[in-house]
């Protein structure tokens, strides 16, 4: 199965809609509304197989060296097939594009992430990621999630 990953777009909105809430109500995601994706859009990649978006991911700016891939999810049915790697390739590719050497996820998928050559960390190492998305998330207090980091060279 070819799978293509490209740079969202303001078409990909509904389909990222749909993807990320099934996420959310496993709690497995942070929602993401439909306002929010129209605004960060541009900070999305997704990843096609015969023209249908069945995975996605993005990349937030934590700090001037920092960013993390938040969203990464790959449809049902299209799993296990090299997808969810490819479209972390993409968001490595465009951290670099941007100059920015770190990488890091919050995560329950630790062994997915150690076989795209990141290592876990400890989370107190991030302290800008307190002050954005974590301070909407009920787990704040009880976050269970770990935390991976892949230094680009
Ligand atoms: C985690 C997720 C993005 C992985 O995407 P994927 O396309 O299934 O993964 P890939 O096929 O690229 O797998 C790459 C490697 O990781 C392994 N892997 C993938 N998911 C794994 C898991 N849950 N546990 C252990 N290993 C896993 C694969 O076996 C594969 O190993 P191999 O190269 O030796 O064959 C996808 O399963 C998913 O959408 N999960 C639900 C949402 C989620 O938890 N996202 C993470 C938020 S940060």
């Amino acid at each position: 199965m070819q799978a293509v990953c490209r740079k969202a777009t303001e078409n990909d909105i509904e389909t990222l809609v749909d993807l990320i809430a099934g996420y959310a109500e496993k709690g497995i995601m942070l929602p993401r509304s439909r306002d929010m994706l129209k605004r960060q859009i541009h900070t999305f990649v997704v990843a096609e197989v015969s023209g249908e978006v069945v995975g996605c991911g993005s990349l937030t700016q934590l700090g001037a060296d920092l960013v993390e891939i938040r969203s990464l999810g790959i449809s049902e049915g299209y799993k296990g097939l090299g997808i969810g790697s490819k479209l972390v390739d993409q968001l490595l590719h465009e951290a670099k594009e941007q100059n920015i050497p770190k990488v890091m996820a919050l995560t329950y998928e630790v062994n997915f992430f150690e076989k795209n050559g990141f290592t876990i960390v400890n989370k107190e190492i991030f302290p800008e990621k307190v002050w954005t998305d974590c301070i909407h998330c009920p787990k704040q207090h009880a976050c269970d999630e770990i935390a991976v980091l892949r230094m680009l060279n």
